[in-house]
This record gives C-alpha cells, sequence and structure tokens, in this order.
C-alpha cells in the first residue's frame, strides 16, 4: 500500500489515482491543501507542526498513522518539508520523491525559477529515494525536457510537470513490485 504526503495542488497525486496504483491514505503538512481534496474517499489526516512539539513528535505521529493505514511505500508528491529521521527509519528505502530538475543540479524549493535564471537549455523531472537531505538520495529515474527562450516559471514547470505525471506512475509501480 502506498501513503502520498502532499502540501500543494497536487496533480502528481492525481496522476498516481488515475494509474490506480494502490494509494491507501493521504497526508498532509497543511491542512488547506487543495491537493487534500484529491483523495476523494480515501482516509486523509493534516500533521500541522504548530500541533506538535518538535518536528520528530510530528514525524512519527504522521508515521504511525500511515503505518495504521497499512502503507509500506511512501510518496512525496510536492511535499514542502524535510522529515526528519524519525520517519524515514519506519520506512527504510521506501520513501520517493519527485522534483522539478535534472537532480543534483537545483535542488530546493525554487528549482524551475533557479533554472531559468540560470540559462539552462535543458531541464527535467527526477524521482529519487528520500534521505535526511534536500532534495538527494539515490536517483531512481530522470528524464529531459528542453527549455524555451520564452519559458516562464509558470510554462517551464508545466512542461516538467506532464514529465513528473508518467514518470512518477511508473516508478512507483516497479517499487511496487519489487
Ligand atoms: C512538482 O513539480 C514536484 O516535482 C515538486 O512539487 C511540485 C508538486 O506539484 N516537488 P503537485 O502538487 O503535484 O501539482
Amino acid at each position: 500500500m502506498i501513503g502520498v504526503l502532499v502540501s500543494g495542488t497536487g496533480t502528481n497525486l492525481q496522476a498516481l489515482l488515475d494509474a490506480r496504483l494502490p494509494v491507501s491514505a493521504v497526508a498532509s503538512n497543511r491542512r488547506d491543501a487543495p491537493a487534500l481534496a484529491r483523495a476523494r474517499d480515501l482516509p486523509t489526516e493534516a500533521f500541522e507542526l504548530r500541533d506538535y512539539e518538535n518536528r520528530a513528535a510530528r514525524d512519527a505521529a504522521m508515521a504511525d498513522w500511515l503505518h495504521a493505514h497499512g502503507v509500506r511505500i511512501v510518496v512525496l508528491a510536492g511535499y514542502m518539508h524535510l522529515l526528519t529521521p524519525a520517519f524515514l527509519e519506519r520506512f527504510p528505502d521506501a520513501v520517493v520523491n519527485v522534483h522539478p530538475s535534472l537532480l543534483p543540479a537545483f535542488p530546493g524549493a525554487h528549482a524551475v525559477e533557479e533554472q531559468l535564471a540560470a540559462g539552462v537549455a535543458e531541464s527535467g523531472a527526477t524521482v529519487h529515494l528520500v534521505d535526511e537531505g534536500i532534495d538527494s538520495g539515490p536517483i531512481l529515474a530522470q528524464e529531459r525536457v528542453p527549455v524555451r527562450a520564452n519559458d516562464t516559471p509558470e510554462t517551464l514547470h508545466a512542461r516538467i510537470k506532464e514529465i513528473e505525471h508518467a514518470l512518477l506512475p511508473r516508478v512507483v509501480g516497479e517499487l511496487c513490485a519489487r
């Protein structure tokens, strides 16, 4: 069973659901994340940092909740918080993230803007296993997209997301089968 963590609009969650992967629960660090509405009748829960003593306590509660829903693989689909060891140790080698650049280039929350500012000719999407770093961890799959002269952060991100929506379900499906 797959647990998906979201913070934003949830188009990658939608791609996982459309691919009919066995998603059993969806959690967020934000109660108001629009992505939660995409979960429809799946169990959802928000784990806001301010409701806990610290990050480790929040992550332990989130891991408990995911385990209670049978989750063995965790997918970060636009989840915008770092996970603590308290969480990662509960799902060894089974937490994956999707990121809008050709990692290890351009990690972090502003990858699309930074790629345009740097004038790169090519961008892409990366799916990787998650460790304690920012968008680090072993790369599982990558695909390239061209950057166009008139791209804005919005047009480039939209092109990258199209790639993500195929790449992420494929890699997660492979992980489920291993
Ligand atoms: C994606 O571009 C993903 O790579 C990044 O955050 C974005 C999430 O988009 N980590 P969405 O919420 O899945 O639409």
